[in-house]
């Protein structure tokens, strides 16, 4: 067996995948998150670790698993969020998480520091957002000396519990990318930016290959969680590398585009070269020497559960929502929807922008309102594939996946407004199944990503846009993107 473990934001999920990379058993436990001012969202270390603790247990223990049998453990994990450690390794306070937007004005320090995006681009292939690593450590510095002068090491989620199994320091450079410090293309800590920051280098541990094998169980975690001191342990990956993985974004021409509760649109590529605007992510990738370019949709699938729940009142079922869409024809009769209830990632970086709903008449109804949202969420995706797009990148494939990938008409509607055929998966099991693989390639027991994957993940379904779909979508995007430039000095 391989065992890929999750540290997600609201939960931490495990699941155990045998050598046919057959999924064996699954479990999550959840954790609370505070938000002790407006904009700001914290966890507690411990929380993850007691809680890994439990997965693993209660799914040893549960399927009756024989814990000499887990010949690897590996790990995916929210990027970002920040895990700062004294000289004891012990948790200095709270990890500011990725979704937390604090850091406005470090992101500004960042860019005075640095001379620009251009420039900050060129170090690192990103801009200084307000959810990455970077500005995080910038925001101690600033407002909690005390603790800054503590600072010993910086960690994200996956990393610390990786530590808590193992003993072992050390970061992948999936995760690395996602922090501002990383040269994605050298593959390794940039000195340049760290000397633009005044950060001491020892502060980050060293990077590693997602596949990298850094040791085994120790024997206190063994006690701790039932697995077995002779599991080998695997670095493993972001989030997003672990998902495209399951979901065999591997591989050039592939793309993945996701309509979870928020949106990616993911795109392998070979070639580290950024956006010298920063508008598109470029991050390392978890398969060796490959990268990915990303755009993240803030609100996607969350944008419709607010309508569903906020507007609605709930009273509406999914396959209600959807026939009531279905009943009006493509571009919703001019009503166009901003997705941007928590600001927007891609192509904004702008937390500061707000949803909305333009052109409304009274010859509007309600599925003209959920039409509107679910067309919204599929033009802020396409928004993310045109910077792919003119990045460079060919494109032969766009997969989608989210929960709102299981409606009909919203996979017909991203077709349409793509203006490309979109596939649909037959499996769709998140970051820990990703994970589990890249255990399965790092241990050894499947002998490269390429040869699992593709046996694993199919595609089931193919849609097609329809032509006069596209042509009326086309005519909407261009509202749809002017409506951004003409609103955006009102949201501040
Ligand atoms: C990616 C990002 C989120 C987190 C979620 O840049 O901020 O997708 O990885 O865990």
């Amino acid at each position: 067996y391989t065992l890929g473990l999750d540290i997600g934001t609201s939960a931490v999920k495990a699941l155990l995948m045998n050598q046919n990379g057959e999924i064996i058993a699954e479990n999550s436990e959840g954790y609370p998150l505070s938000t002790p001012q407006a904009g700001w969202a914290e966890q507690n270390p411990e929380d993850w670790w007691q809680a890994s603790q439990k997965v693993i247990r209660d799914l040893i223990l549960e399927n009756e698993i024989k814990a000499k049998k887990i010949k690897a453990l590996s790990f995916s994990g929210q990027m970002h969020s920040s895990v700062f450690l004294d000289e004891n390794m012990e948790v200095i306070r709270p990890a500011i998480l990725w979704s937390d937007t604090r850091t406005s004005a470090e992101c500004e320090e960042i860019y005075e520091r640095v001379g620009g995006i251009k420039e900050l681009a060129s170090l690192v292939s990103n801009p200084a957002l307000e959810g990455f690593t970077a500005p995080k450590i910038l925001w101690l510095r600033n407002n909690e000396p005390e603790n800054y002068k503590k600072l010993e090491k910086v960690l994200l989620p996956k990393d610390y519990i990786r530590y808590k199994l193992s003993g072992k320091l050390g970061m992948d450079l999936s995760d690395a990318a996602g922090t501002l410090l990383c040269d994605v293309k050298a593959e390794d800590w940039s000195e340049e930016i760290l000397n633009r920051l005044e950060l001491n280098p020892s502060i980050m541990p060293p990077v590693l290959k997602s596949i990298d094998i850094v040791g085994s169980v120790t024997t206190e975690a063994a006690e701790k969680t039932g697995l077995s001191t002779s599991t080998k342990i695997v670095a493993g990956g972001a989030d997003n590398a672990c998902g495209s993985v399951g979901s065999g974004i591997i591989k050039a021409g592939r793309v993945m585009a996701s309509l979870g509760s928020s949106g990616v649109v993911v795109a392998q590529t070979d070639q580290a070269e950024a956006d010298p605007e920063g508008r598109i992510h470029l991050f390392n990738h978890a398969v060796p020497e490959s990268y990915y370019m990303m755009g993240v949709v803030l609100s996607a699938g969350m944008s419709f559960k607010w309508m569903k729940e906020e507007l609605f009142n709930d009273e509406l079922s999914f396959e209600q929502l959807n026939q009531e869409a279905e009943s009006v024809a493509a571009g919703s009769e001019g009503l166009t929807f901003l997705p941007y209830l928590y600001g927007e990632r891609t192509p904004h970086a702008d937390a500061d922008a707000r949803g909305v709903f333009f052109g409304i008449s009274g010859k509007h109804k309600r599925g003209h309102f959920i039409r509107s949202v679910m067309e919204g969420v599929s033009f802020a995706l396409r928004d993310s594939l045109e910077l792919i797009k003119a990045r460079g990148v060919e494109i032969e494939e766009i997969r989608l996946i989210g929960g709102g990938a299981k409606s009909e008409l919203w996979q017909q509607i991203t077709a349409d407004i793509f203006g490309e055929t979109i596939s649909l998966l037959n499996i769709e099991q998140g970051p820990a199944f990703g994970a589990a693989i890249i255990a399965g390639v790092g241990a050894g027991v499947f002998s490269d990503f390429e040869s699992i994957v593709e046996d694993l993940v199919d595609v089931v379904k193919t849609v097609e846009p329809i032509a006069e779909n596209v042509d009326k979508y086309n005519q909407n995007y261009k509202i749809y993107q002017n409506l951004y430039g003409d609103l955006k000095d009102r949201f501040k």
